[in-house]
């Protein structure tokens, strides 16, 4: 009895021993062409991982760093050039390095849009740049209200394309031409600008809207977007380099993505010179947001001097509209927007959007 039980114990002790055996062999083959093939030079030419094995076999590689398991090798020296152009740039820096601050802006010289398309090659057709050295952090679309300025904008973007290749975003330029005579509408266009640059690129995330006669006297007021709402021209020339009043939302502003959806865009119904930029300092007011600025050294502007145009004198409305945006925007802005697209045209150094957005509603005089 106690015979039969230690002859079963002992052939349960030698299919152990075999089973070890055979693992053993096994780990063994594994390890002895794991050696083999990076011994021998000839087999990692077969092997499809062809550079890296190869390249490991020079001698002129320092002792002790040869690759265990060729898969995981690779020094800095030998993956550089390999991955080329495949490895992903660095981000760009939150303060890019190539500012040059205080900017001397006139305009007295002639300027044609030749020599703006001259000294700005490497900006693609439709206004649009992507830094080549680094990953942009953001991608901004610049909207302009336009109608008859062809002058203004020459200059503006002889001043603006070399200052927003400095700051590093990538971005591009939209004028949003109001098509006909009727009455301007600078916060409507803007809207359709907004909706437009996104059917073009879906990929924006940020709007800045700009006036075309206004142009930044330093480069450090980064057009770019915030935490909060951004108002950049704090400082324009017209008022002395100060702001005209605090709540002054006026000329050159930008919200995010996010931040424009918030306040349901800009009101459509603001039609002539005024107001509107209140309006819209009244809608982020209401959202909760706060709008924030650069200081005032930084933050001054030249404009171009000018008459004020036909077909945009002031809203005498303005003042009674202001006050009633918190009942106003929610059925007018982006989500009432209609307008009529008449064209789009990529010139190299900006995209024409003209539109059809109707005229003012006929109202009766009053007496
Ligand atoms: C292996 O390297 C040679 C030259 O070094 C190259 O011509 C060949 O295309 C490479 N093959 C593979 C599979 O990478
Ligand atoms: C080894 O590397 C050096 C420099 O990295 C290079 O000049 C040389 O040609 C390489 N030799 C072989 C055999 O790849
Ligand atoms: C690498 O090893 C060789 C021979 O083993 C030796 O002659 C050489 O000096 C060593 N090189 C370094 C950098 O240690
Ligand atoms: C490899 O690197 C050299 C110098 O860094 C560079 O000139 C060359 O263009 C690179 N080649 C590729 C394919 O990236
Ligand atoms: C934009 O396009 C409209 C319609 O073709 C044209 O009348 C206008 O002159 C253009 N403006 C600019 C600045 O390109």
């Amino acid at each position: 009895m106690t015979r039969l039980l230690l002859g079963v114990t002992l052939e349960r002790i030698c299919k152990a021993v075999l089973l070890l055996c055979l693992l053993h062999f096994v780990i063994i083959m594994i390890l002895y062409f794991d050696v083999y093939a990076q011994h021998l030079d000839f087999f990692s030419r077969f092997n499809g991982r062809n550079s890296s094995r190869a390249q490991s076999s020079n001698s002129s590689r320092p002792n002790g760093t040869a690759p265990s398991c060729g898969l995981a090798s690779a020094d800095p020296a030998s993956s550089a050039n390999r991955s080329g152009t495949e490895k992903p740039l660095p981000l760009c820096q939150e303060v890019p390095p190539g500012l040059v601050g205080r900017l001397l802006i006139e305009f007295n010289s002639p300027m044609s849009m030749e020599r703006v398309q001259r000294e700005n090659p490497d900006v693609q057709e439709g206004g649009k740049y992507v830094p080549p050295d680094c990953q942009p952090r953001q991608k901004v679309a610049i909207l302009i209200p336009f109608r008859h300025r062809e002058h203004h904008l020459r200059y503006w973007l002889h001043y603006m394309h070399p200052i927003l290749r400095r700051q590093k975003v990538a971005y591009g330029i939209y004028i949003i031409n109001q098509y006909g005579e009727d009455t301007f509408n600078r916060a409507k266009l803007l809207n359709v600008g907004f909706l437009e640059a996104l059917k073009d690129e879906d990929d924006y995330d940020c709007f800045i809207f700009s006036d075309v006669d206004l142009v930044p006297m330093d480069d450090r007021n980064l057009y770019r977007c915030y935490e909060q709402p951004r108002h950049f021209a704090s400082a324009m020339d017209k008022f002395s380099f100060r702001l005209p009043y605090a709540g002054y939302f006026g000329g050159v502003s930008g919200l995010s993505r996010s931040q424009f959806l918030k306040i349901n865009g800009f009101p459509n119904e603001y039609w002539g010179w005024g107001g509107e930029d209140d309006d819209i300092f009244n809608r982020i007011s209401l959202n909760g947001m706060k709008v924030s600025r650069p200081s005032g050294h930084i933050g001054r502007y030249r404009m171009i001097k000018h008459e004020r145009d036909k077909h945009n004198e002031p809203n005498p409305q303005r003042f009674t509209k202001i006050q009633n945006t918190k009942v106003t925007m929610k059925r007018d802005g982006i989500s009432s927007l209609q307008y009529q697209l008449v064209e789009v045209t990529r010139w190299p150094m900006y995209t024409n959007i003209t539109v059809d957005i109707g005229k003012p509603p006929s109202r009766p005089a009053r007496g």
